[in-house]
């Protein structure tokens, strides 16, 4: 094997363009492959930043061409030589326009044959190719991918930087204060039974670094939760975490503004427009059925509960009599696109959010289908066409339920299940959506007790300040979130820096006081040091890098995700560990997974 003695790389790859021919030229990399024509031998080269083409003719010397006749897929080699202007030059990759007459060939390591293709987009088996992640990452697409994060993390800090901000680390060793996801804990040595927590956010952290003055915080900082994974969710993921004092939400959201326009200017050259739209949450709910809408398509909720409450059909009724609701979208203009075996298949797929079913109107070459039309009577049911804005080639989607939820979930889904079928996805169409006056609380049927929709620091609505303890359902938080294209990206509040408001909230969220103390006492007790008013936000990093990829997971913006049950197939962790360190642990296993 050779060395990199005496030999200093002086180009990328994927830089060298037709105005540096004539240069002698040193690169390194790996062999994307190699092209064996007898006299001439090709090898593609690849770096980071692209792929050369190397070339061996009857001009080589004759001991550089049989090394180049040995090399393989992902050798990893050196090459110095003269770069020439291509006779038959290629589009297809940027450096088509040259080659790389070869006169030093470097053979630095030899490669086994990969599990799999190092090329772009290569359809591999998921388990397959997070099991060898490192050769995985070397395909370009991820690479590009892990080259954006950065580029969004610079951009990050440069921005906030340049507003005042200051980056400050907060502990990943932290007490456990159980609101929220499950933690993911730490057993310390010194304290036998008992635990740290991993932060799930620096939440209360970048608090008390307002209570110390620091005036602008922010942080690109790893969370963990032990919560459920979905494509936009990782056990451990990346937030840009930022708190600010002296500031209302007019404030916080100016800011993060800015953020976003920079970055989308920078790194997609993209301009967004601001200020984005802002909508309250109620009014998010009853128009799309979702705290986080895309709004790169219409189809909005209609509610026909008053046209129905009284009309002979149950399934439109009932549910209104129940105290629920019935609403309806118009997906207008693409009835044709949706026949009846399709809108069957609607039907099924809004019982995975346990709706009881679909109701339909199909207005097609100036006939109408409907699955209901002949439960009502002619009023009714032109009431309701009204109600949609029906005309002749509409398709009216209706669905009821005792739980307003139910329909929310349900067409909130439906209405992006449908823009999906009808290709309205597009990835380049970025729209903002700030998404404000979250409700306080939210019932959990798991724990039967309000809790907090957001976090328990979060401000109530001033208007709403009375109905903390006496009307939890109606009461407001001074809360919102960034959504872009149906995606939370970020979420945010102005917090409660006032001791009595934080220990009222305590005891709306059924805390006792010395539940309070015991959880959350640092926090309590430092607030009567003098607090100033703050508020802040954390954006999910890894969500923003994978709507401004087009990636459809986060796990593909991630260098070294975790798959589904949360474990990591190269590494192969969780893992057992040794009887001895449990032992200094003070830990037993009772319920040991089986190997
Ligand atoms: P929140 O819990 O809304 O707020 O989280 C903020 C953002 O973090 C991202 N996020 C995740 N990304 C990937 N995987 C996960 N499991 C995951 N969980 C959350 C989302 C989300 O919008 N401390 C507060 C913020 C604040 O009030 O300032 C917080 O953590 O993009």
């Amino acid at each position: 094997m050779d060395n990199l003695q005496n030999f200093r790389r002086t180009h990328y790859c994927g830089d060298l363009r037709p105005a540096q021919a004539g240069e002698t030229i040193s690169v390194c990399g790996w062999v994307q492959r190699q092209r064996d024509k007898g006299a001439l031998i090709f090898v593609d080269l690849r770096d980071r930043t692209g792929i050369l083409q190397l070339t061996f003719d009857d001009g080589t010397a004759p001991e550089v061409f049989e090394k180049a006749k040995s090399l393989r897929s992902e050798y990893v080699v050196a090459a110095t030589g003269l770069l020439k202007e291509r006779e038959a030059k290629t589009d297809k990759i940027p450096t088509g326009g040259v080659e790389l007459y070869v006169k030093e060939l470097r053979l630095l390591a030899k490669a086994e044959t990969p599990p799999f293709a190092i090329e772009e987009d290569s359809q591999v088996n998921d388990m397959l190719r997070l099991k060898y992640r490192y050769l995985d990452l070397r395909r370009p697409d991820l690479q590009r991918t892990i080259a954006i994060r950065h580029k969004v993390s610079k951009i990050c800090r440069d921005y906030f930087d340049e507003n005042g901000f200051l980056e400050i680390e907060t502990p990943m060793l932290t007490k456990s204060t159980p609101e929220g996801a499950r933690d993911y804990l730490v057993p310390s040595r010194v304290h036998p039974g008992k635990f740290y927590a991993l932060p799930q956010s620096p939440q209360q952290y970048k608090q008390l670094l307002m209570l110390s003055g620091f005036d602008r915080y922010f942080q690109i900082v790893r969370c963990f939760r032990d919560e459920d994974l979905r494509a936009d969710r990782q056990p451990e993921f990346t937030q840009i975490d930022l708190e600010m004092s002296f500031v209302n939400e007019d404030d916080v959201m100016s800011i993060q503004e800015g953020f976003l326009q920079r970055v989308f200017k920078e790194v997609l050259d993209v301009d967004v427009q601001t200020p984005f739209q802002r909508l309250p949450w109620r009014e998010a709910m009853d128009r799309f059925g979702s705290d986080k809408p895309d709004l790169r398509f219409g189809f909005e909720l209609q509610d026909i509960s008053d046209l129905v409450k009284d009309c002979g059909f149950q399934v439109f009724s009932g549910p209104v009599a129940a105290g629920g609701t019935v609403r309806l979208i118009n997906v207008n203009g693409h009835a044709a696109d949706f026949p009846r075996k399709k809108i069957d298949k609607l039907a099924e797929f809004v019982k995975t959010y346990k709706a009881k079913g679909l109701a339909w109107a199909r207005l097609h070459n100036g006939e109408m289908t409907s699955s209901y039309a002949k439960f009502l009577t002619e009023e009714e049911n032109k009431a309701i066409l009204e109600r949609a804005s029906a005309k002749d080639g509409d398709l009216v989607l209706i669905c009821g339920d005792p739980k307003e939820e139910v329909v929310f979930a349900a067409l909130g889904a439906l209405r992006c299940e449908v823009a999906k079928q009808l290709n309205l996805l597009k990835k380049d169409d970025y729209k903002f959506l700030w998404v404000t006056q979250f409700p306080m609380f939210e019932f959990s049927e798991e724990e039967n007790r309000y809790v907090a929709m957001h976090h328990p620091f979060t401000a109530p609505m001033d208007e709403d300040f009375d109905k903390l303890e006496s009307d939890k359902k109606n009461c407001r938080a001074k809360a919102y979130d960034i959504v872009l294209n149906g995606t939370e990206l970020g979420g945010g509040s102005i917090r409660i820096s006032v001791p009595e408001v934080q220990q009222a909230m305590f005891r709306a969220l059924g805390f006792t006081e010395e539940d309070a103390q015991a959880r959350f006492g640092h926090l309590i007790n430092a607030f009567k040091f003098g607090a100033p008013p703050h508020g802040g936000l954390a954006y999910g990093l890894d969500r923003l890098v994978m709507l401004m990829t087009g990636a459809d997971s986060i796990r593909d913006v991630i260098a070294f995700p975790k798959v589904q049950n949360a474990s990591e197939p190269m590494t192969r962790c969780p893992d057992t560990v040794d009887q001895k360190q449990l032992d200094e642990l003070s830990i037993a296993v009772t319920n040991p997974e089986e190997a």
